[in-house]
């Protein structure tokens, strides 16, 4: 992992020192994800020494080019994104010397994933190790690894790497999710594919495993006993975009829940690792993967945005959206209940939420406390004593925030909510970090730790299968653009005399 060579880390892979040589390989080099985020992540390892002198990228896609209309187009897009303030790659200026860097080791090949002779003309580019990025849609994962496989490109020999990074949506259902894994592995060994999900890249995430397990604190506390229940929360205010034509045969709990809203609950409520190894992190969270009971329809809820305010202006419903029916029943929220079933969870509801078009963009665990056994404050105008919360945020700011009970100042025992507040951008320099550095550093490296097993990826799937299948399709609840999401979501929750957090972070 990127800079953070500390504790997290038991293997050769120090985070300090450059990547072993290899040739990254980007299938979908004209794609949206390459110009976005692995560029600008490229720079920024570049800027960091971490890239070695041999390093080089072949970008493959299906329309025509060179090595300098790639190296051309690449450099307007970060001298482009650089400038968007809704881009994730802020720079005050391009540096010369990181960019270049990267740029001159670009090479372009045009070529069709599905025809073999495209993945004989990569043979005859790439020497020695080598990371296979899939930036292309689903439907090309298993076609490219057959490619690959087909042609040689996935032996490991003499010392070299051959890997595999595979991009999300890793299946659409358990049963898509298991073929494609079955199909992959037919072409290499399971230690060779990297899955990603784009949340493990989140400096925060990675810190919860650190706050969880370094602090003496919170190890008793951390367990059915003391724990009323957990909500975790990834709240967006931006709609769907241009990506109607993606969204619309998958939907909100295809595209968050199964995978980036599982590694949230996997940190919070996995078992410690015996070590910070990947395989003994990995293990522990598709333990607890497998543990979630599959949630029944009766406790989930799905709603879709209709027209609305949004962050001061008018914005149209979801159905108005480009490439959406205008009779979609496809859910752009979604608010489910969940059990783990094991020895220090057993009876803590976990409540997760997520949609597009919120109020706030707000990406949080929370946990809630039972409250002190003892009603001493009964007879007392302070008899309902809100619990003591234990918020950790991930956007928009990353930290933890404590909420709870104190005595107001004065005669009387009067009890008063306080919260503290940190955030570690107030202890730590940020780095520049668009959310890909750590991943691609780690794949070149050979640490799987951030990267999804298929256990966890078909135990994510299994846990909301009844959900796919029994969800009646017209079965879905409005809720006007810049809301906190349809009124269903808080019946969910007040069935079980509690309530959702306030997504503007406030006292709750
Ligand atoms: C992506 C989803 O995987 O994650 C998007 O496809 C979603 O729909 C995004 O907006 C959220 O990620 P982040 O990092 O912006 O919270």
């Amino acid at each position: 992992m990127v800079g953070q060579k500390t504790a997290l880390k038991d293997d050769a892979a120090s985070g300090t020192r450059p990547a072993p040589p290899c040739t990254l390989v980007i299938f979908g080099a004209g794609g949206d994800l390459t110009k976005r985020l692995l560029m600008p992540s490229l720079y920024n390892l570049a800027g960091a020494g971490l890239l070695p002198d041999g390093f080089s990228i072949l970008g493959v896609d299906h329309s025509d080019g060179t090595d300098d209309s790639l190296r051309e187009n690449l450099t307007r897009t970060m001298e482009e994104f650089s400038k968007d303030p809704t881009s994730e790659f802020h720079a005050d200026h391009i540096d010369a010397k990181s960019w270049g860097f990267v740029r001159d080791r670009l090479h372009y090949l045009k070529g069709d994933f599905e025809k073999p002779e495209t993945f004989a003309a990569v043979k005859a580019k790439v020497q020695g190790s080598a990371v296979f990025y899939c930036a292309v849609a689903a439907r090309f994962f298993g076609t490219i690894v057959d490619g690959l496989g087909a042609a040689g490109l996935l032996k490991e020999s003499d010392g070299t790497f051959r890997r595999v990074v595979i991009e999300k949506p890793f299946g659409s259902d358990l049963a898509s999710a298991e073929d494609l894994d079955a199909r992959i592995l037919k072409q290499a060994d399971e230690k060779q594919f990297y899955r990603i999900d784009h949340f493990l890249g989140k400096e925060t995430v990675q810190s919860i495993m650190a706050f969880r397990f370094a602090n003496g604190l919170l190890e008793p506390v951390w367990r059915r006993e003391y724990i009323d229940s957990v909500q975790i929360t990834a709240a967006e205010t931006v709609g769907v975009e241009e990506r109607g034509g993606f969204y619309e045969p998958t939907g909100a709990l295809r595209d968050m829940v199964p995978n980036h809203m599982f590694q949230l609950l996997c940190m919070v409520a996995m078992e410690p690792p015996n070590s910070f190894g990947a395989e003994a992190v990995r293990s522990e969270k598709a333990k607890l993967a497998q543990a979630v009971k599959p949630i029944p329809p009766a406790d989930a809820v799905r709603g879709q945005y209709t027209a609305g305010t949004s962050e001061g202006r008018d914005v149209p419903a979801y159905r108005d959206e480009p490439h959406v029916a205008k009779d979609s029943v496809t859910e752009t929220f979604v608010a489910l209940k969940l059990h783990i079933e094991n020895w220090r969870w057993a009876g803590v509801p976990f409540y997760v939420r997520t949609g597009k078009r919120m109020t706030e963009r707000r990406t949080e665990i929370a946990v809630l406390f039972k409250p002190a056994p003892f009603k001493l404050f009964e007879d007392t105008p302070n008899a309902d004593l809100a619990p003591t919360v234990m918020r950790i945020t991930i956007d928009p700011d990353h930290g933890v925030n404590t909420e709870f009970n104190v005595k107001v100042p004065g005669p009387e025992m009067k009890i008063g909510r306080v919260r503290t507040a940190f955030k570690y951008s107030d202890f730590f320099p940020n780095r520049p970090n668009v959310g890909y550095e750590t991943l691609l550093y780690d794949c070149m490296t050979g640490d799987a730790t951030l990267f999804q097993r298929a256990d966890n990826i078909e135990a994510g799937w299994a846990a909301v299968d009844p959900l796919l299948k029994g969800w009646p399709q017209a079965d879905v609840a409005f809720y006007p653009a810049g809301s906190a999401g349809p009124k269903e979501a808080d019946d969910l929750l007040a069935r079980d005399g509690r309530h959702w957090l306030g997504l503007d972070g406030a006292t709750d």
